[in-house]
């Protein structure tokens, strides 16, 4: 690793508490651990990859209870939180903290809004001259359908709110709209439904594009794709996400400048303009359509999963350079991001009917045979049940490897995953079938 970030008697060391209990929080955990300055890890309330981290230690409290975390960051002179889920940043977790003069990376109640709802983030990009998907905003029934019905399908139904990642229904016919419709305002998706936005059907290609800004600055980290639907060849029901690579090809240096001035500047400079001061991660989903443009799909402001866990491994700047700088404002002052070259693919390992219902308690075998290839495994939903860990989620292992092609990595990564098992274990074995055979993306 070259000077780069290099910023040892400016920060000394840290001890940092990452929220969050996913694969996310497994691999931020695990990179910002690689860094002589963190001392310890505390992860709230974290998984059983965690607990097994060393320097690092898992404390059972929910991701809501904000009084307990700031207790803890208080007393424990925590230098650095880091927020994984959008859901406690939606609920105003940064606000909390920044309040009692704890350092958070993750924006406020208000920046979250680009999440937590899918209507203000729309009003944001049309303000700002982001391109998207051209959408209207319904809080009844009745005209939402009337809407669909004049605009035909294929079309786009989407819950205003964050409804774990289900609020999304890409309709191919009118009468799949329709029923999305009535099953928003019907309360399947609870107060987050009870406003709707209808748009435009955009075909191309999607990648994640996850930027770290200060709320002046803004930098994007390796552009990746993932895999959204749970079947090969990407079929079948919306879940998390299967798997991801990065560096993705699709988003080329010239594309990437583009997003850069016209994704992710304008959102920074309109977020600004709403008195939004905005520090964290800006996740652009993005469509990069047949005419190869970038059109915004949504905007998160939390890390990608698993995009993260495929991201990371390649960052060479350390972690909490970047996250302070954040935090601190001062990202502008911050050298190039540093990345290794070649590629990396994250592989996810999901329980039997996961994302419909799915059992838990499974014992899993193999994660230091699948490690001792020179794979990471990052826990998505496992706990450690005496000495064994067994499965604890829908989405059980992300396992990431590097290589030096697209390739190369995409192999390591299934031949690490060829040593895990547990009851009903389900993964895709065509993840990154978009991208082999084109190098490394760098
Ligand atoms: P979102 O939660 O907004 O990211 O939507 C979930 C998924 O639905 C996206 O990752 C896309 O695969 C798909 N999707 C959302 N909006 C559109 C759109 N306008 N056109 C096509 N697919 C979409
Ligand atoms: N992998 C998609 C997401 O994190 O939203």
């Amino acid at each position: 690793m070259g000077c780069a970030g290099d910023l040892s008697g400016v920060i000394g060391t840290v001890k940092a508490l990452v929220v969050g209990s996913g694969g996310r929080e497994h691999a931020l955990a695990w990179r910002l651990l690689q860094s002589k300055r963190i001392t310890e890890i505390i992860c709230v309330p974290g998984n059983g990859g965690t607990a097994a981290l060393e320097r690092c230690r898992n404390l059972p409290l929910a991701v809501d209870d904000f009084e307990g975390i700031a207790r803890f960051a208080l007393v424990n002179n925590i230098g650095l939180v880091v927020v994984g889920p959008e859901q406690p940043l939606a609920e105003g977790i940064a606000d909390y903290l920044t309040e009692r003069n704890i350092t958070v990376f993750g924006p406020t109640k208000a920046g979250a809004q680009i999440e937590s709802s899918k209507a203000w983030s729309k009003d944001l990009m049309r303000e700002a001259g982001i391109p998207t998907a051209e959408a209207e905003v319904f809080s009844e029934a009745e005209s939402a359908i009337k809407y669909l019905q004049t605009k035909g399908a294929p079309i786009v139904v989407k819950a205003d709110g964050l409804a774990a990642g289900k609020g999304v229904t890409v309709a191919a016919t009118l009468s799949e709209a329709i029923s999305a419709v009535e099953a928003a305002f019907g309360g399947q998706f609870g107060a987050a439904g009870q406003r709707v936005v209808i748009e435009e059907y955009l075909s191309g290609q999607e990648a994640s594009v996850l930027a770290v800004t200060d709320g002046l600055t803004i930098r994007p980290l390796a552009p990746a794709q993932d895999h959204k639907q749970i079947g090969e060849g990407d079929t079948g029901a919306n879940t998390g996400g299967m798997g991801a690579y990065a560096p993705t090809p699709v988003i080329t240096a010239d594309l990437m400048e583009r997003i850069q001035t016209e994704v992710l500047q304008p959102a920074i400079e309109a977020l600004q303009q709403r008195g939004i001061d905005y520090r964290g991660i800006l996740y652009a989903g993005l469509m990069i359509t047949p005419q190869g443009d970038p059109k915004v799909v949504e905007f998160n402001c939390r890390f990608g999963d698993p995009e993260i866990q495929a991201v990371l491994p390649l960052l060479e700047t350390p972690l909490e350079e970047v996250m302070l700088a954040c935090a601190q404002q001062r990202l502008g002052t911050l050298p190039p991001l540093a990345w290794r070259s070649g590629a990396a693919a994250c592989i996810v390992l999901a329980a039997q009917g996961y994302p419909g219902s799915y059992s838990k308690g499974m014992p899993i075998t193999g994660i230091d045979q699948a490690e001792s290839t020179g794979a990471y495994v990052f826990h998505a939903g496992t706990k450690k049940q005496g000495e064994q860990t067994v499965a604890n989620g829908g989405r059980v292992l992300g396992v990431t490897a590097i290589g030096d092609t697209f390739e190369a990595a995409i192999s390591n990564a299934y031949n690490a995953v060829s040593c895990i098992e547990f009851e009903g274990a389900y993964y895709r074995r065509d993840i990154g079938y978009r991208v082999k055979g084109t190098g490394s993306g760098n």
